[in-house]
């Protein structure tokens, strides 16, 4: 990247290359913190209200007070969308419980580490679009609060890195034979033309793409049906489908190297894609 990234560091905007903290800070020693991720079309963030909302429910689970209000944090996206020299573009925020000496307790005082920095957005390419893409398997052996959206990532990390390592797209998770979500996604069945969508329980990332297809779909006459959803299920499944906000919807066309349904972006696929394009 020739054009250095723009962020924001507890106050300041400068360029990312000399955004600096402390490596006392609890994000560094601990993953103490929390993150989120809003895609930005033509200058307008996509669902920043349900981000920021998120956002607050994730600190109050890690009992962190927001720093922000919304009308601030609002202000704050404004300004860094401004400043910035892309169209599309992937604002990144991350919350940590600030600098204090290494020591479990949550510090007394410590003022929390408010980051922000905006690269370009990086969609899926139209020939993932078309062709789908290939997804590997593997047990989810996260914590039980996968609701929380952590900087503490190294579980997803490891468990995205089978798929690197497969050559595929992302890991496809499974827990106690029921599906959850992928490394970086959530994942969604369809069956005989209904949407089977996993319970946005403590085991998922509630996504605000989740979300997005779930209000989408009763809009383009789809059915949904939220419950666990099984391995079995997922296996015969006639179309599954990966959802978030970089990915946007994508159809997992193989899923260990066996296609699913017909190994082709299926029906529904291509209906939720069209619709998503036009709301974005
Ligand atoms: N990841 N599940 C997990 C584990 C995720 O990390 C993500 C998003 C999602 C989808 O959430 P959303 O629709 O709100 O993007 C589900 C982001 C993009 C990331 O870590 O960069």
């Amino acid at each position: 990247m020739n054009q250095d990234s723009i962020a924001y560091l507890n106050g300041t905007f400068q360029p990312l290359s000399e955004a600096k903290i402390s490596v006392l800070d609890r994000g560094f020693i601990f993953g103490d913190g929390v993150y989120e991720f809003v895609p930005v079309y033509h200058r307008r963030p996509f669902r920043l209200a349900q981000h920021l909302q998120r956002l607050d429910n994730c600190l109050k689970a890690i009992k962190l007070s927001n720093p922000k209000s919304a009308a601030e944090w609002e202000a704050l996206f404004q300004e860094i969308i401004r400043r910035a020299p892309y169209e599309q573009q992937a604002v990144y925020l991350q919350i940590t419980r600030g600098v204090a000496p290494r020591d479990h307790p949550f510090p007394q005082g410590a003022t929390p580490t408010v980051f922000m920095m905006v690269n370009p957005l990086k969609l899926a390419s139209s020939e993932q679009i078309e062709n789908g893409v290939a997804c590997v398997s593997a047990d989810d052996f996260r914590w039980h609060r996968c609701d929380i959206k952590s900087i503490s990532l190294l579980g997803n990390i490891l468990l995205r890195q089978v798929s690197v390592e497969a050559g595929a797209m992302e890991t496809v998770l499974f827990r106690n034979g029921f599906l959850s979500e992928a490394s970086s996604s959530n994942v969604f069945a369809v069956k005989n033309g209904v949407i089977l969508a996993p319970l946005r329980d403590h085991l998922i990332l509630p996504g605000i793409t989740y979300d997005a297809v779930l209000e989408f779909a009763p809009k383009i006459g789809i059915p949904v049906e939220t419950r666990p959803v099984s391995r079995a299920e997922v296996l015969t499944a006639d179309e599954l489908w990966l959802t978030s906000s970089g990915k946007e919807v994508l159809a997992i066309t193989t899923l260990d190297g066996k296609p699913i349904g017909d190994g082709k972006p299926g029906a529904a696929f291509k209906k939720m894609w069209a619709y998503y394009q036009t709301q974005k």
